[in-house]
């Protein structure tokens, strides 16, 4: 090859190479990415009639769904804290009301305020006034909520209670009884998951056991781990383990509550995406399934709320934030809500599209004792969350209360107000 010709080559290749990245940037620019980890069983259904809202709305941003498999985020967050560690945040990610928000990521310098946007589409008229705080800090408000869930939920088969002549529980004591009658009976009294849904059977029954004032106390310093109602509680606990499958360990959320519905065990303890699931698998409420406040916990609405955040440093801020808007919109809400089984964070959700259950729900946040939830972030930073459930780990293998207890009391001290 002579010079000259090796120039026009040179020249073709970068015009070329340019071509090539003024079009990577240009796709760059117009999508966004959206981390969750809703991949199934009623939550990607949700999902996906928010991202058709986002779709219509925004036709020319490319909408990357980057959900990572797993219930209440066990393995999404651990993809998610890598990749901040990276520097390489998500467009948007969805991140607990609480503490897993403020003590985590925003203690951590990782979001933007979003001030603006609350300004700028009136959310703080339509948000409610007992989520805010548990969104801001500083007078900065960082996160957009979706919706609001229901831990505290017992989920049963009407039929399998009605063919032993059981009524629904309201106490410890009653749902204990009926759990020997189904034992004895030959029938899974209580189906249950891996260990996290087992951090959230447990926190349900704390709160029974405690009652509101003192299961708050727990989080703010002013209930003692080390107290004697404590260990009432988690012996209470313990003998709600004992009426629990023995292959807990193997299955998701999804499988422990699909044997409630299925009839093959009476009750489950689970958030109200359950109910998101059981529709999704074609099952009737009232028929199906029914459900109750956690045995000793009417009266009280341990919540949590599901919210997206903008990164500081999003790669692609302008969509994050168009997403973000679709998120606080009623039209989002109302179209993601009844699907995921939740009901809307704003105050003005249209009732009449959500089913009997959600109603029943959206009834009960107005007006009982609202608590927050330990597993799904609201009362606990991630390090405290984190050392209770290596504590939770251990006592599932050594069924050792007095130890589990220490070891709460520990926590509580190292990561908790305890101090
Ligand atoms: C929770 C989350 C819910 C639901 C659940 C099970 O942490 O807030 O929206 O997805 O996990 O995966």
């Amino acid at each position: 090859m002579n010079r000259k010709s090796t120039l026009w080559t040179l020249i073709a290749v970068l015009v070329i190479l340019s071509f090539v990245m003024t079009g990577c940037k240009k796709a760059g620019a117009d999508q966004v990415e959206v981390f969750s980890w809703w991949t199934g069983g009623g939550e990607a259904a949700g999902l996906n009639e928010m991202i058709k809202i986002f779709q219509a709305k925004y036709p020319d941003i490319e909408f990357i769904n980057a959900a990572v498999a797993g219930g209440a985020g066990t393995n999404a967050r651990a993809v998610l804290a890598t990749r901040l560690q990276a520097g390489d945040p998500p467009d948007s990610w969805q991140g607990h009301a609480g503490q897993e928000l403020i003590g985590t990521y925003v203690a951590g310098g990782q979001l933007e305020p979003l001030n603006f946007l609350y300004d700028e589409e009136g959310w703080l008229d339509v948000m409610p006034a007992t989520l805010i705080p548990l969104i801001s800090a500083d007078g900065n408000i960082y996160s957009v909520p979706v919706n609001i869930h229901r831990a505290n939920v017992l989920w049963y088969n009407p039929g399998i209670l009605a063919a032993n002549d059981i009524a629904v529980p309201t106490s410890l004591a009653e749902w204990f009884t009926a759990m020997d009658t189904l034992q004895a009976a030959g029938v899974t009294p209580l189906a249950l998951g891996e260990q996290w849904t087992v951090m959230h059977l447990m926190e349900t029954v704390l709160l029974s056991s405690l009652g509101a004032n003192a299961y708050n106390g727990l989080w703010d310093g002013s209930t003692d781990w080390g107290s004697a109602a404590v260990t009432q509680a988690l012996n209470d606990f313990v003998k709600v383990l004992s009426y629990t499958n023995s292959d807990s360990a193997s299955l998701s959320w999804q499988d422990a509550a699909q044997l409630v519905v299925n009839g093959d065990a009476a009750f489950n303890v689970m958030g109200d995406w359950a109910e998101g699931y059981f529709r999704e698998l074609g099952k009737t409420p009232e028929t199906d399934y029914g459900w109750a406040p956690v045995p000793g916990t009417a009266g009280n609405f341990q919540f949590l709320s599901d919210s997206f955040v903008l990164p500081v440093g999003a790669p692609h801020r302008d969509a994050a934030i168009d997403w973000l808007k679709i998120c606080g919109s009623k039209e989002g809400q109302d179209a993601f809500n009844p699907v995921k089984g939740s009901i809307p964070a704003r105050s003005d959700g249209d009732r009449s599209l959500y089913g009997v259950y959600l109603q029943s729900a959206m009834d009960d946040w107005a007006s009982d004792t609202v608590v927050g939830s330990l597993t799904h972030g609201v009362v606990a930073n991630d390090s405290w969350k984190t050392e209770i459930d290596t504590a939770l780990g251990i006592f599932l293998t050594n069924m050792d209360v007095a130890a589990f207890q220490s070891a709460l009391v520990t926590a509580c001290a190292s990561s908790g107000p305890c101090q």
